[in-house]
């Protein structure tokens, strides 16, 4: 069985476009997938109810990701591939990236081909290449490798240490949001205003640098609020609707060490760190039925 796990960015996202350092974790929510030599390609996806045929020009991303990902093996048999997606898409979470991660898992197993995780994630950036125009690799490689890591474009992943686990309380505002779009959003900004742009990722570089130490320190008190001020400056570039502002808020009254929207932005997820398990349960309740608790072990 293939697998390829969701993702939820802690700090640092779109700075890591730029080259600066992002932490994230993997969630054991994601996608599973399985292949069998058929008598055509085909990708099944449940629950959408979606077959779709490998097509390099297909309207599709998913029909030209297939057909990326297909490239990689060039002597095979046809395959079909059944992957089941248990993360929502288009909300932050690296659901694209878990796919593809997934996919590969699978037709690696069914092809009898081993290869180490670091392997698969930068296979996995063929398929990712297709929905984003220039993704910094954070979502395929949290997705093949999961725990808690640096993350740095062109760089080795750094796994992050604590005897502390995260308690995270994901919430989904249930507006879907681009990734592509977002990201070019924030190159267009960077283009118009460089000076602007430039010091909010210094700031943003800042806090990972200190969020890193905290959560090595088991400090959440502290990463709580790092998470706050990387939240603010990300709703600087216009990043966070009114919805996903209003879920953090909500946390934070209800007893979040911090809260902050999560991955390209634009809608999406927010997630909350809470201090305890079951504090983190109770927080659940107040961001609504969508909502799940995440326990990361750095
Ligand atoms: C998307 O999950 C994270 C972004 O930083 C884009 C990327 O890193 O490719 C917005």
């Amino acid at each position: 069985m293939g697998f390829g796990r969701g993702k939820v960015i802690l700090l640092g996202e779109h700075a890591v476009v730029h080259g600066c350092p992002a932490i994230a974790v993997g969630i054991e929510r994601g996608v599973t997938a399985e292949a069998a030599t058929a008598e055509r390609d085909l990708l099944r996806l449940s629950p959408w109810d979606l077959a779709l045929q490998p097509d390099p020009k297909g309207d599709e991303p998913l029909e030209r990701a297939f057909a990326a990902a297909l490239a990689l093996y060039p002597a095979r048999p046809p395959l079909e591939v059944r992957a089941q997606v248990d993360l929502p898409a288009g909300a932050g979470l690296g659901c694209s990236a878990a796919i593809g991660v997934a996919v590969l898992d699978a037709i690696d197993e069914a092809l009898g081909i081993e290869r180490v995780r670091a392997d698969l994630a930068t296979a996995a950036l063929a398929w990712e290449k297709v929905f984003h125009g220039n993704p910094s690799g954070i979502d395929n490689t949290m997705s093949a490798i999961g725990g808690v890591a640096l993350y740095r474009r062109g760089d080795v992943l750094r796994p992050l240490h604590s005897n502390k686990p995260l308690h995270l309380v994901i919430g989904y505002s249930g507006e879907p949001s681009s990734t592509k779009e977002m990201v070019a959003s924030v190159s267009r900004q960077l283009d118009s205003d460089p000076e602007r742009v430039n010091k909010a990722f210094e700031g943003i570089k800042v806090l990972v640098r200190n969020a890193k130490l905290a959560i090595e320190a088991g400090d959440h008190i502290a990463l709580g609020q790092l998470l706050d001020l990387n939240h603010t400056i990300l709703c600087s570039l216009m990043l966070c609707t009114t919805k996903i502002d209003e879920m953090c808020q909500a946390a934070r009254q209800a007893g979040a060490l911090g809260a902050k929207m999560t991955g390209a932005g634009g809608g999406g997820c927010m997630f909350a760190l809470a201090p305890k398990h079951d504090e983190a349960l109770r927080l659940r309740d107040v961001l609504g039925e969508s909502s799940f608790v995440a326990e990361v072990s750095a």
